[in-house]
Order: C-alpha cells, then sequence, then structure tokens
C-alpha cells in the first residue's frame, strides 16, 4: 500500500493490549504474549523510522499494571531489562529514547538503566521514541499542577499565568508535539489513562488485531484512514 507521506502523523502513540489474550489462544503463559509483543514493538518501532514518523509513544506499563499477579509484574520486569540491556541497538538507528511515568518505582537497576539511555541518546534525531513506564495520564496531570502551584510558591509565575502552554510545558512530554493518532489494537476503545492531557485532539484508531499480530501493514491500514480523516482541532 502506498503511504501518502504528506499526511503522515508526526506523533503516533500506540498502547499495545492483546498480549494475554494471544498467549491464551495458544495455551501458553501471558508473558509468552508479552515477550512477542516486544518483538512486534521492535519491528513496528523499525517500520516506522523507514517511513519517517518523527514521535512514537508505546504504552508500556501503567500505574495500574501494578495490580496484575507478581509472576506477570515480574516477568514484564524481566522483559523490560533484557529490552534496556539491548536499546543500544537503537544508538545506530540515531533513535532517541525517552521514557516518560514515575521510574522511582523501578527496581534501581532499571531506573540507572533508563536514565542512562535517556542522557546517551538525548542528541539522536532520526526519531524518538518515547516509552510510557508506570504511566498515568492523571497522574501526569497531577504533577504538571504540583510544579505549577511551586512555581507559584517560589513567586516565579502568578495565578494568572497558568494556562494551556504552562500545563503542556510541564507535564511528562513536554517540548514533543501531541499525538496525531493514537492506536489501539486488542479489541478494547478507550484510552484506558494513556496520554490523557495530550489525546484532546487525537485521532482515535481501533482494531480487533491483538498487538502480537500487529503488522507493518496493519499500520499501513491505520495512516490510509488518517490521511483521510478531516483534522479541524474545534474549527470548520
Ligand atoms: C497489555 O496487554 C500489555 C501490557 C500491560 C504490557 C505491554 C508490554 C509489552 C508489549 C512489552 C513491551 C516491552 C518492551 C520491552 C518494549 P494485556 O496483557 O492487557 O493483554 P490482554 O488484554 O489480552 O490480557
Amino acid at each position: 500500500m502506498a503511504i501518502n507521506s504528506e499526511k503522515l502523523p508526526v506523533h503516533i502513540g500506540i498502547i499495545m493490549d492483546g498480549n494475554g489474550r494471544w498467549a491464551q489462544n495458544r495455551g501458553l503463559p501471558r508473558a509468552a504474549g508479552h515477550k512477542e509483543g516486544a518483538e512486534v514493538f521492535n519491528r513496528i518501532t523499525k517500520y516506522c523510522r523507514k517511513i519517517g514518523i518523527r514521535y512514537v509513544t508505546y504504552y508500556a506499563f501503567s500505574t495500574e499494571n501494578w495490580k496484575r499477579p507478581a509472576d506477570e509484574v515480574n516477568a514484564l520486569m524481566k522483559l523490560f531489562e533484557q529490552y534496556l540491556g539491548t536499546a543500544e541497538q537503537y544508538a545506530k538507528d540515531n533513535v532517541r529514547l525517552i521514557f516518560i511515568g514515575d521510574k522511582s518505582r523501578f527496581p534501581e537497576k532499571l531506573r540507572l538503566k533508563m536514565e542512562e539511555l535517556e542522557k546517551k541518546s538525548e542528541n539522536f534525531d532520526a526519531m524518538t521514541v518515547i516509552m510510557a513506564m508506570n504511566y498515568g495520564g492523571r497522574d501526569d496531570i497531577v504533577r504538571a499542577a504540583a510544579r505549577a502551584a511551586a512555581l507559584v510558591r517560589d513567586r516565579s509565575i502568578t495565578p494568572e499565568q497558568i494556562d494551556e502552554s504552562l500545563i503542556s510545558s510541564l507535564i511528562y512530554t513536554g517540548g514533543i508535539p501531541d499525538p496525531d493518532m493514537i492506536i489501539r489494537p486488542g479489541g478494547e476503545k478507550r484510552l484506558s489513562n494513556f496520554l490523557t492531557w495530550q489525546s484532546a485532539y487525537s485521532e482515535l484508531y481501533f482494531t480487533d488485531v491483538l498487538w502480537p499480530d500487529f503488522t507493518p501493514k496493519e499500520l499501513d491500514k491505520a495512516l490510509e484512514e488518517f490521511a483521510h480523516r478531516g483534522r479541524r482541532f474545534g474549527g470548520v
């Protein structure tokens, strides 16, 4: 399928859903679905870079995911550790890595690795991959509000100076354009606390395909639909 490169989204958000069901459908443990999901993450990231998407934000672990059974959480942590161990491969592709969410709850080894990768890749500019880890959209807004309050307390700004652009600069994705499109595979039609502030004008694309079955061709379908949607941002 030819991609309409003039109407390509600058920033795509992806909710990687359906790993558990993919594994269960095959009689495998849920963790096997996450492993396959991580492979698909790599494949889709490479494809996005190839076709010229500038930013992709992936929902890898939500603030609510800690409620899952301990063995599943542990399997995910292990996968993150493995992935972070191999993430340097992105250096050769000039890909910047950013982790959004509260890193403090992760094991120290993981946290330090995330910080190291962010630092090492900060000048890479072919594309930016943003991993939402222990991320919640409401938590993001609450933190930005607290930072705004602290600026008022320190008399750096007045309450009247709190506006949308200030909040946009204080959330985790400050400086990054809002996502033009959010893709959710796995059949559910909701955003589940992903990029709550940032998604105000995002085009939403839902598909029943489970994330481990999501291919570049499925992404092309979403891009094709995006190219045909009329975005008016509240105008006419
Ligand atoms: C949701 O599927 C998926 C997650 C909670 C984890 C997503 C994480 C990955 C794909 C691994 C990414 C890892 C790296 C290293 C980038 P689900 O388990 O809720 O699926 P279900 O709805 O079928 O149960």
